[in-house]
């Protein structure tokens, strides 16, 4: 099953290791960008039919399998078609802030070869929502949405205290909710100083409150995701749950980067997000401890080390209803969706379930 985009991939990845991460990104992303959807398409060899053991409903969307693309990877909304191609069955763009930022200066985004991670400390570079706004609904007169779910991840420009923080959240979903499949509402970004302070009970009730009563006003009921961190407390992350299942949003997302540095071989000086298989661990068991503390009553998507099969398939027995990557595409490549979509199946029949929502959470327990 190596797709001969994948080859190319291999054939390039040395050169592209050689180059700051960030650049390498960017190259990748003119290249995808560059490159007619049907070519990718034949590069990729998608576009057979998916396993249908795979498709799952959640928060009222058809996936026609759990495995997407994280935010981070597009964040201006250009690499729709290309992601389509790459047979993923959703991605989230974002982070998008309301008003255009540049981040942290470069570099901002390091590779750990050796342990198959990346720090990064972009701090939410972003064209702005209005931009990404008009970009995506482009896209989407395109047709892009007939292959691919969208979600859209918020969050606030650096300079908006955080008192004035839910203004912020607000202006960027008036922006983009209305072409968003789901908007995701990012609180977890360790770039961004004092952002994770709106995992608190009250400003948690307020940001969530006021977007459930913004989606409102809305003709489609668009679902609110929450993009948790990995770094909280559990008594924290109990307090997250009560309070998304009051507010009436409609999922999780968990994780983001860690500041912890554990699971790395040898120490690292840089200062930022910990991505990869690192993170696999820390992310593994923030699901278990969401899928146990709603006790199934919201989806989770699970993000966080994903980067073969297994641990896709370990994330869904954690409880994940549909699983995310980022880091694992940097090291093993495009063709990474397909394997997860392939090698999940075969799991999946292999232990002896008929639907893939059978395997959501069995292994909950395990990792709490
Ligand atoms: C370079 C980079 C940029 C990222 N940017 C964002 C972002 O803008 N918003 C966000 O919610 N998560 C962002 N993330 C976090 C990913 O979406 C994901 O939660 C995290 O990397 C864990 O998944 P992974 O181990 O598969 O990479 C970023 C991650 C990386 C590596």
């Amino acid at each position: 099953m190596i797709a001969p985009l994948d080859t190319l991939y291999r054939l390039i990845k040395p050169i592209m290791f050689r180059i700051d991460a960030e650049r390498a990104h960017d190259l990748v992303g003119v290249g995808l960008a560059a490159c007619p959807p049907a070519w990718l398409r034949r590069l990729m060899g998608t576009g057979s039919a998916v396993d249908p053991l795979l498709s799952i409903d959640v928060a009222g969307i058809r996936f026609a399998h759990p495995f997407g693309i994280a935010a981070g990877f597009d964040k201006q909304a250009r690499l729709l078609h290309a992601c389509a191609a790459l047979g993923v069955s959703h991605v989230e763009i974002g982070t998008v802030t309301p008003r255009a930022q540049p981040g942290n200066p470069r570099p901002r985004m390091f590779r750990i070869p050796r342990d198959g991670a990346v720090i990064n400390r972009l701090g939410f570079n972003s064209v702005g929502a209005a931009a990404v706004a008009g970009v995506l609904h482009r896209a989407r007169r395109r047709g892009v949405g007939a292959l691919l779910r969208i979600g859209v991840n918020i969050g606030k420009n650096r300079d908006t205290p955080l008192e004035r923080a839910h203004d912020d959240y607000l202006i960027a979903f008036d922006a983009l909710a209305s072409d968003a499949d789901y908007v995701a509402v990012n609180i977890s970004s360790p770039n961004t100083p004092g952002l994770r302070q709106l995992h608190e009970r009250a400003a948690l009730r307020a940001l969530l409150d006021g977007l459930v009563a913004r989606r409102q006003a809305m003709a489609r009921r668009v679902p609110l995701f929450l993009k948790v961190s990995p770094d909280e407390r559990d008594a924290q992350l109990q307090q997250v749950v009560e309070v998304a299942l009051d507010s009436g949003i409609d999922g999780l997302i968990a994780t983001n980067t860690t500041l912890a540095r554990d699971g790395l071989s040898a120490p690292v000086s840089h200062t930022g997000g910990l991505s990869g298989r690192p993170l696999l661990a820390r992310a593994r068991r923030t699901i278990a401890m969401l899928a146990v503390m709603t006790e199934g009553r919201l989806p989770i998507i699970g993000v966080g080390g994903v980067d073969d099969a297994e641990s896709a398939y370990g994330h869904i027995r954690a409880g994940a209803h549909l699983v995310q990557c980022y880091t694992g595409l940097i090291y093993q490549g495009p063709g990474l969706p397909a394997r997860l979509a392939h090698g999940v199946a075969v799991r999946l029949r292999a232990d002896g379930f008929t639907a893939l929502r059978e395997a959501i959470g069995v292994d909950r327990h395990r990792w709490c």
